[in-house]
């Protein structure tokens, strides 16, 4: 469905977001016939640069970003025509008054901070003071939404002195994900899985975002953050609370956010002996955590696993075990649900009988496998074995799952269409940073160290220990 015509100014339009993600992005929408011909792009940034400049420059990326199947030089030339270059300065006076002068009355118009967080206010407030912004104008910010609850507070103190939340977009790319999406499509949409979906008959939820890359070229803003700031705040939380969250009585923004934001309020806090925390080991030749942080003495946790619990009546007594990390040995995100066993077994073969287990493959491989039993083949009695249910989206849908939008896509539209379903409410970031932070103040107080993991593994060994004094065993971690 296409959108009504916009205006969208990228303030940080130089940098690597929109290098990498924004601006192919919207080259595909714009060659998938969904990006008005009228829409423009505007790019603000420090430099002085002259559209052509700027647009040699996105050119570039879509040559390195974009599939050479989506590469038309005819889309291209029509595509790169919409867009045009300011250069501004954030914090001072220069260029506003020629960013006035090219926005467009009576299009919708959307201002995209993909800027450090530091800058949101002077922004926010320039955008307000020469009237750039109207009430019909939307925002989009990026994470790192704060490092803790009192710098996300005032994060939204600055936005909302001069937005309503309404026009508020923070993004968690993770939500723009298709198979993210799904988790409440699969959820709501069959009668199949809700009866079941509660403590009384789940075991245990594991949530793994597994990476195989590390923090090389970036290590110096990630040993500020760490995996709990930069992953589980937010990534995992969402993924948590999309399998986690009450039914919403539509699929409204605020429905859907009101929910989530009742699991976040919900979850205990962690004990330390709940949490693992690691750090990737050189590997052959390749270098390890601390020489890509530059920090020798870093105490930032490259991995971590935690056993999480939410006090409420659905769930009391079923542990969400959560984990991610870099450098591991495949990349794979996955949630899996394991059932309990039934009350009463009819069969002798008590030694055949697996849980069954419902996992939900979010990337790479995208799809869903549901472990059931059956009676193993042949004449031997009623000897039981356990067979999966798989399915492969791309292979049940055919053609149209081959063309799936990357998430920053599917999201940038949404901001435009003025649907805020898939954003992050004010109230639930800060609610996730109350969560995290005393358990990031634990840590820090007893001055923890996290565990040396081979690179290629599957993280530290104390991992293992966190599922098996429960009983109970991850999955293996595989693409
Ligand atoms: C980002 C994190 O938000 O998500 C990165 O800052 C991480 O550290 C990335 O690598 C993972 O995203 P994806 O889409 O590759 O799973």
């Amino acid at each position: 469905i296409p959108v009504d015509t916009f205006d969208l100014v990228i303030f940080g339009g130089t940098g690597d977001l929109a290098r990498r993600k924004i601006l192919p992005g919207l080259y595909r929408r714009f060659l998938g016939g969904q990006m008005p011909q009228d829409s423009r792009i505007i790019a603000a940034a420090r430099s002085d640069m002259s559209d052509d400049e700027f647009r040699a420059q996105v050119r570039a990326a879509i040559e390195e970003f974009v599939a050479a199947d989506k590469r038309d030089a005819a889309v291209i030339d029509e595509f790169v025509a919409r867009i045009s270059y300011v250069a501004i300065d954030a914090t001072g006076e220069n260029g506003w008054a020629q960013l006035k002068d090219t926005m467009r009355d009576g299009v919708i118009r959307a201002f995209y901070f993909s800027v450090a967080p530091s800058l949101f206010g002077a922004i926010a407030e320039r955008l307000s003071d020469h009237g750039i912004a109207d009430p019909q104008s939307r925002i989009v910010v990026e994470k790192p939404f704060g490092r803790d609850l009192a710098s996300a507070k005032a994060l939204n103190a600055v936005l909302a002195q001069h937005f309503a939340e309404e026009q508020i977009y923070r993004i968690d790319h993770y939500l723009g994900k298709e198979t993210v999406q799904n988790l409440m499509a699969v959820r709501f949409a069959n009668i199949l899985f809700e009866p079941l979906w509660k403590a009384q008959y789940i075991d245990h939820v594991q949530i793994t975002v597994a990476e195989t890359v590390g923090v090389d070229g970036r290590g110096a803003y990630y040993d500020t953050s760490g995996a709990m700031r930069d992953m589980v705040q937010n990534h995992l939380m969402q993924l948590l609370c999309l399998i986690a969250m009450e039914p919403p009585y539509h699929f409204d923004p605020n429905a859907v956010r009101d929910e989530k934001l009742k699991v976040i309020r919900a979850l205990d806090p962690v004990a330390p002996e709940d949490i693992v925390r690691g750090q990737y080991l050189k590997g052959g030749d390749q270098d390890g955590y601390v020489a890509h942080s530059g920090n020798p003495h870093s105490r930032t946790e490259s991995y971590i696993a935690l056993k999480v619990h939410i006090s409420n009546w659905r769930w009391k007594g079923t542990p969400f075990y959560l984990r991610t990390g870099k450098r591991l040995r495949a990349r794979a995100s996955e949630i899996a649900i394991t059932f309990k066993e039934p009350p009463h077994s009819i069969f002798d073969d008590a030694e055949g009988w697996r849980e069954n287990v419902l996992v939900i493959r979010l990337q790479p491989n995208e799809g869903m496998n549901l472990m059931v039993m059956i009676k193993e083949p042949g004449p031997g009695g009623m000897r039981l074995t356990q067979v999966p249910l798989d399915m492969s989206f791309a292979e049940a849908l055919g053609e149209e799952g081959e063309d799936i939008p990357d998430a920053y896509e599917r999201l940038i539209m949404d901001v435009i269409r003025g649907n805020q379903t898939l954003f992050m409410r004010g109230d639930e970031v800060e609610a996730a940073w109350a969560w995290a932070d005393p358990i990031i103040e634990g840590w820090e107080r007893r001055g923890d160290r996290p565990r040396g993991y081979e690179p290629g593994t599957s993280g530290p060994e104390d991992a293992l220990m966190l599922l098996h004094r429960d009983g109970r065993r991850w999955r293996e971690i595989r693409e």
